[in-house]
Order: structure tokens, then C-alpha cells, then sequence
């Protein structure tokens, strides 16, 4: 773990090259285009440097949009910037890969990107909506398998049009397929993990074969209505570490995740929020402090998925 002048943690990949931990999360169903270009905008000025794409968030222009008025307008320059975006499900067929590479660089207005994910290991079926479904509401899924699609992830670093390859929602032995096929390794793995969620095993998993795990969901979703225990930011255990550093309950959660040497995004639309959650460089959590917080564990998992659940890539049926 090293840091930057601007204090924030960077994390670095095996062969080269490294990733800024903190990154900002854009997916924001029932945010307008405009409110996720302004908030990109204010993201890029707090410090954000890294920013958490995708093709399913249907907003990729607003975000591209927003990268460049800060380029022209601030001292920001597009290799200061590391951008992630993922291949939607219903492209898993290896002809799919490219075009929808090609999709989010241009809706992005980026000439590569730094991070392309597989967005989950289980395919649908292709050409149609994002969630094809029959007549009947049945999701229509693919059996392609993502090892196949691992293959043209590959070409396209060898094209030049991505830098880093990784996962997203893979459990160990999905990961160990792609592992054991892989001319180019994944460099990250992309999961939910929250105070709620800790990951302990797959983190040590994916640490052991180099990959670094990028928490996303940070603060679980708040209001989301799978969950049964009171929000992250209102645990009494956050709180009261909280109220010891003078800090904010959605601060020490941040900090959290980022002590484990893991890569975050966290996601709002309130200029306040995301300014108050890229500041988290400045203080620190002790031992006692981050076994207190690992212990409120439940392994509870919001992003069940569940209109895959009999998709013979579902995830979450194993224990990581
Ligand atoms: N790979 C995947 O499958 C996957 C799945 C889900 C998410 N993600 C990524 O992870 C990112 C974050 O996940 P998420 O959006 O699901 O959940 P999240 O980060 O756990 O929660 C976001 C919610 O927290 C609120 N919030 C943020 N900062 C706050 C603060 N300081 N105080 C109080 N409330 C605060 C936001 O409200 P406001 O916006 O109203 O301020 C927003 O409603 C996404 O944007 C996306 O980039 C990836």
C-alpha cells in the first residue's frame, strides 16, 4: 500500500502498475443523466480518481460528459484518471466482448479504459433488453461460459483498448476456472462487502493469486429493502468510533475497508456526501478498532441476484 500526494491509498497490481483504492461508484437508477454529470464532476474535483462504470447503469455518456468538462476545466488530465467499466451479461459470446468494449469507450468518450470487468459469470441471453425475459417474465439466460469470454478480454489488453482485465461477483472456484486458463490474470474481483459482508475468505483467496477485491456497496444499500439490521452509518459500534475520532459514522466505514488494503467505491449524488467520503486519508482506525468493526459481520448479502438463482453460474450458492 503506498500513497499519493494527494494522500490517497493506491494499490498495487502484481506485474505493474497500481489502482487509487477510493473510487466512486456511478450507478444511480432513479438519478437523473444530469444529476450523475454534475456529481462526477464534483467527485473529479474532490479527488476521486478512479470511477466505477458500467454499461447496465445506462449512463455512461452523462459520466463521459462530465469527465471531459474536467479535463478542459482543471488540472486533470486523462491519465490521472482510472476508469472501470463491465460487460453487461447478455455479451458474454465472444463475438459480444469487443463491440460492447468499444460501446462504453465511445459512450465514455475514452480512446482505452483502465479496468474491464466480467460484470457477473452468468450470461443471458444476447441481441435483446439488458434483462431479456420471456412472455411469461422468465429471465432468459445464456450458457456461455465465461472462460470463453475471459479469452477476448484478453485480446482486447492486447489491442490496446483496456489496460487491466478483472472480475466482478465471482466466488473462488469461478475465479480459479478463469485462473487456470489465463494468459492475462484478472487483477481485480469485484464483490458487496460491508461491515455487514466482511469477505474475509474470498479476500485472503483472491490476495493469494494477486487479485485485489473492490468492495462495492460500502454502506450496504442503505434503505434497501432486503436488510434486517439497522443501516451501517447507525450501528452503535460505528458510531461510537466514530464520535472518539471526530469523524462521520459513513467515514469510518470507508476507512474500514480501505485498512483491509482493498479498493472501494461509494456512490452518491449529494455534493456534501461525496466530499465528506473521499475525505478518510487523514486519520486512523487501531487494531481494536478494526476487530470491533470485522465483528459485526453477519454475512448478510444484499445483491442476492436473484433472477439468476438457477443460473448454473449463480455465484452465491457456494461459501465464497
Ligand atoms: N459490480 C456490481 O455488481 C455492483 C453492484 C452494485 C454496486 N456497484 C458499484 O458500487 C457503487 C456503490 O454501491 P451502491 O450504490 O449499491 O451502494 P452504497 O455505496 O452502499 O450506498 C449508496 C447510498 O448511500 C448513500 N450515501 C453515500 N454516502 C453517504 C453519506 N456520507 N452519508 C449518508 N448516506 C450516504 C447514497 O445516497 P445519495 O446518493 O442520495 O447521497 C446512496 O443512496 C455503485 O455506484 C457501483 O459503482 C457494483
Amino acid at each position: 500500500m503506498s500513497t499519493n500526494c494527494e494522500n490517497q491509498i493506491r494499490l498495487n497490481f502484481p506485474d505493474k502498475g497500481s489502482m487509487p483504492a477510493l473510487g466512486f461508484g456511478t450507478y444511480a437508477p432513479g438519478e437523473s443523466e444530469e444529476d450523475v454529470y454534475k456529481a462526477v464532476q464534483v467527485a473529479i474535483k474532490a479527488g476521486y480518481r478512479h470511477l466505477d462504470c458500467a454499461a447496465i447503469y445506462r449512463n455512461e455518456r452523462a459520466v463521459g460528459q462530465a469527465i471531459k468538462k474536467t479535463i478542459v476545466e482543471d488540472k486533470v488530465t486523462r491519465e490521472d484518471l482510472f476508469v472501470v467499466s463491465k460487460l453487461w451479461n447478455t455479451c458474454h459470446k465472444p463475438d459480444l466482448v469487443r463491440t460492447s468494449l468499444k460501446k462504453s469507450m465511445e459512450d465514455l468518450g475514452l480512446q482505452y479504459l483502465d479496468l474491464y470487468l466480467i460484470h457477473w459469470p452468468i450470461g443471458l441471453k444476447e441481441g435483446g433488453d439488458f434483462i431479456p425475459k420471456d412472455e411469461k417474465g422468465n429471465v432468459l439466460f445464456s450458457d456461455v461460459d465465461f472462460v470463453e469470454t475471459w479469452k477476448v478480454m484478453e485480446d482486447c489488453v492486447d489491442e490496446g483498448l483496456v489496460k487491466y482485465i478483472g472480475l466482478s461477483n465471482f466466488n473462488s472456484e469461478q475465479i480459479k476456472r478463469v485462473l487456470d486458463v489465463a494468459r492475462i490474470k484478472p487483477v481485480v474481483n469485484q464483490v458487496e462487502c460491508h461491515i455487514y459482508l466482511s469477505q474475509e475468505k474470498l479476500i485472503e483467496f483472491c490476495n493469494t493469486h494477486g487479485i485485489i477485491v473492490t468492495a462495492y456497496s460500502p454502506f450496504a444499500s442503505p434503505g434497501h429493502k432486503k436488510m434486517p439490521y439497522a443501516p451501517c452509518m447507525q450501528d452503535p459500534t460505528i458510531i461510537e468510533i466514530a464520535k472518539s475520532k471526530g469523524k462521520k459514522p459513513s467515514q469510518v466505514i470507508l476507512r474500514f475497508l480501505l485498512q483491509r488494503d482493498i479498493a472501494v467505491v461509494a456512490k452518491s449524488v449529494t455534493s456534501d456526501r461525496i466530499i465528506e467520503n473521499f475525505q478518510v486519508f487523514d486519520f486512523e482506525l487501531n487494531d481494536e478498532e478494526m476487530k470491533k468493526i470485522l465483528a459485526l459481520n453477519k454475512n448478510h448479502r444484499t445483491n442476492t441476484e436473484d433472477i439468476a438463482l438457477s443460473h448454473k453460474y449463480y455465484p452465491f450458492s457456494i461459501e465464497f
